[in-house]
């Protein structure tokens, strides 16, 4: 198969009421884990890579692996940029065969973020690649986290309206009470103001910090228009647990096992999260 442009699963779970997970990769083997936990479980699937990653395996890299292992399987999914952080990278991601890309500019003033939108949008048409913005900051739950801003604040509607209008972005990543990393008390996700945002834009919304979040709040923000949920920090952690163990444990000291064995648990948090968006059966 080849990548489809992220919007066209998003568009297809907006109306359909459920969510597209999207999960972190960061090499040939959490690439082909997720691609072959989509096709298992016939679900749509967003495998995302950002700049932290790209110091050791760069995108041009990790997108021509992950375009050589998606031939090999039968699934819908999207390759994604997460956080872009400058147009530059905007550009070497769409270049590389990225079908979708962030630009995360949402610590800037909000014309600076618009700009540079309209910009990565512009960029993306000629190839149909999807673009996402995020608007109001996504904080971060501890100093461990790699990602998210050093503070939080909420989405605005209205900035909202203006900023889709402006842009012509595709999805729009929101600030409501949500966080990356692993809640040290469980997030109060502010589902009037999700309504709201989906009533102002009108298109698919993004929840980030999809780890931690309790199944019934997760569901209920897919039906007031989150579309796409990314989770990062559950998969680190069953990595990070199992090879603690192993390693701890003396067993063995051969790096490939202890991967595969990592990669299982691994496996385990990604079939969860299919089945908690819904998204399982919708390929
Ligand atoms: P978590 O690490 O909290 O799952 O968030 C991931 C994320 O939002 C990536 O952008």
């Amino acid at each position: 198969m080849k990548f489809l442009p992220m919007a066209e699963l998003l568009s297809r779970a907006y109306k359909g009421g459920y969510g597209v997970p999207s999960f972190f990769v960061w090499n040939s083997e959490s690439i082909e884990l997720t691609l072959r936990a989509a096709a298992r479980l016939k679900a749509p699937v967003i495998l995302m890579t950002g700049p932290w990653e790209f110091s050791f395996t760069g995108p041009r890299e990790l997108a021509a692996v992950a375009h050589a292992l998606a031939s090999h399987f039968d699934v819908q999914a999207a390759l994604h940029l997460d956080h872009g952080d400058t147009l530059e990278r905007v550009a070497t991601c769409l270049a590389s065969g990225y079908s979708s890309v962030m630009l995360d500019y949402s610590t800037r003033p909000f014309d600076e973020n618009v700009e540079g939108l309209r910009r990565a949008v512009e960029l993306a048409r000629p190839s149909g690649a999807t673009v996402e913005g995020e608007l109001g900051l996504i904080g971060k739950v501890d100093d461990i986290s790699a990602e998210g801003a050093e503070e939080s604040t909420l989405t605005d509607p209205a900035m909202a309206a203006e900023f889709v209008q402006r842009t012509g972005i595709d999805a729009l990543a929101v600030s409501i009470g949500n966080a990356h990393g692993a809640y040290t008390h469980l997030p109060r996700l502010d589902f009037d103001r999700l309504a709201k945002l989906r009533e102002s834009t009108g298109i698919p919304l993004v929840l980030h910090g999809g780890s931690g979040t309790p199944p019934d709040d997760l569901r209920k923000a897919i039906s007031l228009g989150i579309a796409k949920v990314n989770v990062a920090t559950e998969i680190m952690t069953a990595i990070r647990g199992s090879v603690m163990s192993d390693w701890q444990g003396g067993r063995n000291m051969w790096v490939p096992f202890a991967q595969a064995a990592a990669m299982q648990e691994a496996e385990k948090v990604l079939e969860k999260w299919i089945h908690l968006t819904g998204a399982a059966g919708r390929a």
